[in-house]
């Protein structure tokens, strides 16, 4: 799976996003070291806290079904599926990666065109908290 294949698979899951507040709509792939692709999209809320980011549906999805093992994430986002700049994972999100992948876990961050950048959790959330 190269990084493009998977930033594809992270646009075409942000075209599931409900985001009737924000309007911006996020999609993540999240690759597992079995080859296996979760993807996800972020789900809003009228009360706004329960809202679900992207990436942590992507997680909690292949957690769920028993995957403890990942390699990578590619996401994206932007306004209506405009993805015209990088959409770096929240802080919340990047603890979720913190308590799954170690830390040269790959987060590759797509837009439009063929660009991407791919940053390590050790750089995106270095002196992580865990116990
Ligand atoms: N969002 C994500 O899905 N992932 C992130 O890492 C940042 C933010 C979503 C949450 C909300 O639905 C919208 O983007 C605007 O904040």
């Amino acid at each position: 799976m190269t990084e493009l294949e998977l930033i594809n698979a992270a646009k075409e899951a942000a075209e599931n996003a409900y985001a009737p507040y924000s309007h911006f709509t996020v999609g993540a792939a999240l690759l597992c070291k079995d080859g296996k692709v979760y993807t996800g999209c972020n789900i809003e809320n009228a009360s706004y806290s329960p809202t679900n980011c992207a990436e942590r549906t992507a997680f909690f999805k292949a957690v769920s079904e028993g995957e403890r093992d990942f390699s990578a994430i590619a996401v994206v986002g932007g306004k209506n599926c405009n993805f015209t700049d990088y959409c770096s994972p929240c802080g919340v999100c990047r603890q979720v990666m913190a308590e799954f992948c170690s830390e040269s876990f790959r987060v590759i961050l797509g837009k439009e065109g063929k660009d991407f950048r791919v940053i390590t959790l050790r750089n995106l959330l270095p002196d992580s908290f865990s116990i």
